[in-house]
C-alpha cells in the first residue's frame, strides 16, 4: 500500500506555533513518527507540506495516479476550501482527514469541515497520534471505500 500524507498551511511551523494547542513536536518529528509507523505496517509513505491551496489540489490530483490513499490535514482550508473538497471527490482513492487539535472543541468556525463528507473518515484531537491512527485505519481498511454519493 502506498499513501501520501499532505500537511496543509502553517503546519511547517509546528513546534513554535501555539504549542499549547498543537504540541511541541516539529513537522520533521511528526514525519519521522509517520515513517516509523508506516514501515511497521508495511505501508510506503511520502509526506509533503504545502501552504498554498493550488499545491494541495495538485498533490491530490497526482496521488490518484500513484497512491492507494491519502491522509490530509488541510489546516485552515478544512473550514472553507471547496476546491480541496472537490479534488477529494474527483479522485477515486480514499482520503482520511486528520487534525492535531479537536476542531469540534475550539472556535465555532473550526467546528465545520467542508471536506469531512467527502472523506473516508476523520480523526481529530489526538495530536501527532492522529496521523498514526490514520495510518492504522488505512491499514485495517486495506483500501477503505469512498463514501456513498
Ligand atoms: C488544524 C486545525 C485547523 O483549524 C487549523 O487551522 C490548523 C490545524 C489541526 O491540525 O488541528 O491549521 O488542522
Amino acid at each position: 500500500m502506498r499513501l501520501l500524507v499532505i500537511h496543509g498551511p502553517n503546519l511547517n511551523l509546528l513546534g513554535e506555533r501555539q504549542p499549547e494547542i498543537y504540541g511541541a513536536q516539529t513537522l520533521a518529528d511528526i514525519d519521522a513518527m509517520i515513517a516509523q509507523t508506516a514501515q511497521s505496517l508495511g505501508i510506503q509513505v511520502t509526506s509533503v507540506q504545502h501552504n498554498a491551496e493550488e499545491a494541495i489540489v495538485n498533490a491530490l490530483h497526482d496521488a490518484r495516479k500513484n497512491c492507494d490513499g491519502v491522509i490530509i490535514n488541510p489546516g485552515a482550508f478544512t473550514h472553507y476550501s471547496i476546491a480541496i473538497a472537490d479534488a477529494i471527490s474527483a479522485i477515486r482513492i480514499p482520503v482520511i482527514e486528520v487534525h492535531l487539535s479537536n476542531i469540534a472543541a475550539r472556535e465555532e468556525f473550526r467546528s465545520r469541515s467542508v471536506i469531512a463528507s467527502v472523506c473516508a473518515g476523520s480523526i481529530t484531537g489526538f495530536g501527532a497520534n492522529s496521523y498514526l491512527l490514520a495510518l492504522h485505519a488505512a491499514h485495517l481498511a486495506g483500501g477503505a471505500s469512498k463514501p456513498e454519493g
